[in-house]
């Protein structure tokens, strides 16, 4: 199983003065060099954390592949398309979230991920949509071209957490069923959200159906305790060990 870190909280840090420190491009380098597979970061509308400076310069730092999530919006599109990023994977967004909170309602909004899509992946992007376990989601994506779904592991998370481990054992199964629906569909699988060095166990049991986790804030928030190196090589180990 892949490791993709998002590095957004260390944008959020900085944001918390506006000033210059600390740098999520070193941050980037410093994972991709722990043993990290992919960079990912979301440019939100509002830019509350990650700045299109910070986008730019990463992309040309790493040498790993670079995943942007952001929203289904013109503005992004433009944005991706300037900067190509090797995935795009699309995000629902909305204001006065704190972080994002459900899946890409891909089925309502089919004909207009339909046409992001195309033009994503005639400039070479890939492309993956953020969605909840939902079939019905995983066979939209499917219709939509994606070349990829992500599961929102989040409310498998929330459940784990509030120690509700029968709920969490049935969200799993959700998850599972859909990561074998997508790739019965031709869809590479994904997932992330809420992982945390405790939890993320679970989901390392479906390595046969899901390629890779992207974990941001379990991983940034241990890396002001024990450093960023530290922090991705320990998350690394248990993908990779477990
Ligand atoms: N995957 C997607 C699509 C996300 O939007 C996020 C949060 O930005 C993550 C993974 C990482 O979530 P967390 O920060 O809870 O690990």
């Amino acid at each position: 199983m892949r490791l993709g870190v998002n590095i957004d909280h260390v944008a959020t840090v900085r944001q918390a003065r506006r000033t210059f420190e600390p740098s999520p491009a070193f941050a980037a380098l410093i994972a991709q060099q722990a043993g990290a597979d992919q960079i990912t970061l979301h440019l939100r509308e509002d830019r509350r954390h990650i700045q299109d400076r910070d986008l730019e310069l990463i992309k040309e730092l790493v040498i790993i592949p670079v995943n942007l999530e952001m929203a289904p919006t013109d503005e992004m599109v433009e944005t991706a398309l300037r900067v190509k990023p090797d995935r795009v994977t699309l995000v629902p967004e909305r204001r006065e979230e704190i972080t994002t909170e459900g899946g890409l309602d891909v089925s309502s909004l089919s004909s207009r991920i339909k046409g992001i899509v195309e033009r994503l992946k005639e400039a070479g992007i890939e492309v993956s949509l953020f969605i909840d376990p939902d079939e019905e989601q995983v066979v939209a994506s499917s219709g939509c071209g994606a070349d990829a779904v992500e599961l929102h592991t989040g409310r498998y998370a929330e459940l784990w957490n509030s120690h509700d481990f029968e709920g969490a054992r049935k969200e799993v199964e959700k998850i599972r069923t859909c990561a074998k629906r997508a790739r019965e569909l031709g869809l590479r699988v994904y997932a992330g959200h809420g992982l945390t060095y405790h939890n993320v166990k679970e989901i390392v049991e479906l390595r046969g159906l899901i390629e890779e986790l992207n974990i941001g804030h379990s991983i940034i928030a241990n890396s002001v305790i024990f450093g960023l190196e530290r922090a991705v090589k320990e998350m690394l180990s248990l993908i990779r060990g477990g």
